[in-house]
């Protein structure tokens, strides 16, 4: 197809979202590049593996991306593009940020709160920079603040619906009823359209067919979270994978996360334990703007840590609305051949 975003191009208009902790890093990112599309690495403690994780935790973090994004670019075999999902709330945001730009990746999508001083981290570098919204009033304050301020605009889009995994851009109430994916895509692409800056949808989309309607509405692509979960290449361990692969949406939940918004996870026995009991971190590494240690519910960094390791029982599992589809581990090269096909073009 190859779509070009500013000056780099790629052959198909799919980004694998940034999944934390972990769950992409350099395997999966490289995987997804190495077939003409966009991986993400996510930039949330990649340095989890790390024996000083808990002592010296930006080093560790620094240390531990830099191995997944030599690894991811490896892979690649310098297809596609290689990118990186920082989270605004994230305490240690513009040290990663910073380090990003040292690195060099091709692009820096943000989300988790709105990353109005991203245009002034990254400069002048040759980076690719886009912003993740749920609403276009979030996408017109950001490019208002951007344009006066730095004479920017974004590189490109994320839209991210009410279905997706991991934390979500709406309150619980909002969550029921008001305006669907496809109806924010022709708000959103509509308002973009002259900026000529191209929009990713994302949030329950899933095959060759969601991109084909997406791409009719006025998108440019699409961005796929669950889905990569199921595959060989998925940086997590297999019982993470399997719990998706095997989860339906009846065990999907909406929880309160520390990061002061919600998010969806499937229900297991650790959202079980912290409906009764609080479960703060013993070695609590900061690691998020919202959240007050002495007060939180659980911590974030632990639960999500203890999943991507396979300690499913005491672990958070995010995952999107359409979990029920992921049915079976397979390989990354065989989704983006089958939504290529799906949507025509093969
Ligand atoms: C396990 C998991 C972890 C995620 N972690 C992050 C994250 O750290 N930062 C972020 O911006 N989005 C995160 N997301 C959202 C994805 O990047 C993606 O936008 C979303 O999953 C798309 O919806 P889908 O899962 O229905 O495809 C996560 C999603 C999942 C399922």
């Amino acid at each position: 197809m190859n779509i070009r975003i500013k000056d780099k191009v790629i052959e198909y208009p799919i980004i694998q979202g940034g999944m934390g902790v972990g769950i992409s890093l350099g395997r999966l990112s490289g995987a997804v590049a190495r077939e003409g599309a966009m991986g993400t690495i996510s930039m949330v403690n990649t340095g989890y593996k790390e024996k000083d994780f808990y002592r010296n935790t930006l080093e560790a973090n620094r240390r531990g991306f830099k191995r997944e994004l030599e690894l991811a670019r490896r892979l690649s075999q310098g297809k596609g593009l290689v990118g990186v999902n920082i989270m605004v709330v994230l305490n240690q945001y513009e040290e990663l940020v910073r380090q990003a730009v040292e690195e060099k990746v091709d692009y820096i999508i943000s989300g988790a709160g709105l990353p109005l001083n991203l245009p002034e981290l990254v400069g002048d570098e040759d980076i690719l920079i886009a912003p993740i919204v749920s609403s276009l009033r979030a996408l017109k304050l950001i490019n208002r603040i951007w344009s006066k301020k730095y004479n920017r605009l974004p590189d490109f889009v994320v839209l991210e619906g009410k279905g997706a995994g991991g934390h979500l851009g709406y309150k619980r109430d909002e969550l029921e009823g008001g305006k669907g994916l496809e109806e924010l895509t022709v708000e959103i692409a509509e308002y973009l359209k002259d900026k000529e800056i191209p929009l990713f949808v994302a949030g329950s989309v899933f095959d060759g067919y969601d991109l084909r309607k997406y791409r009719g509405l006025g998108a440019t692509g699409v961005q796929i979270g669950t889905r990569f979960i199921g595959t060989y290449e998925c940086d997590a361990d297999e019982r993470f994978k399997d719990l998706i692969i095997n989860s339906g949406k009846e065990d999907l939940v909406i929880i309160d996360s520390p990061v002061g918004i919600p998010g969806r996870a499937i229900m297991n026995n650790f959202l079980r334990e912290i409906e009764v009991e609080r479960k703060p971190s013993e070695r609590c590494i900061n690691c998020l703007k919202t959240c007050n240690p002495k007060t939180t519910q659980f911590c974030i960094s632990d639960a999500l840590i203890n999943a991507v390791k396979g300690n499913i029982d005491e672990g958070l599992i995010f995952a999107g609305s359409n979990v029920d589809r992921v049915e079976k581990k397979v390989s990354v090269k065989s989704i983006i051949e089958s939504i290529i096909e799906e949507y025509g073009e093969i």
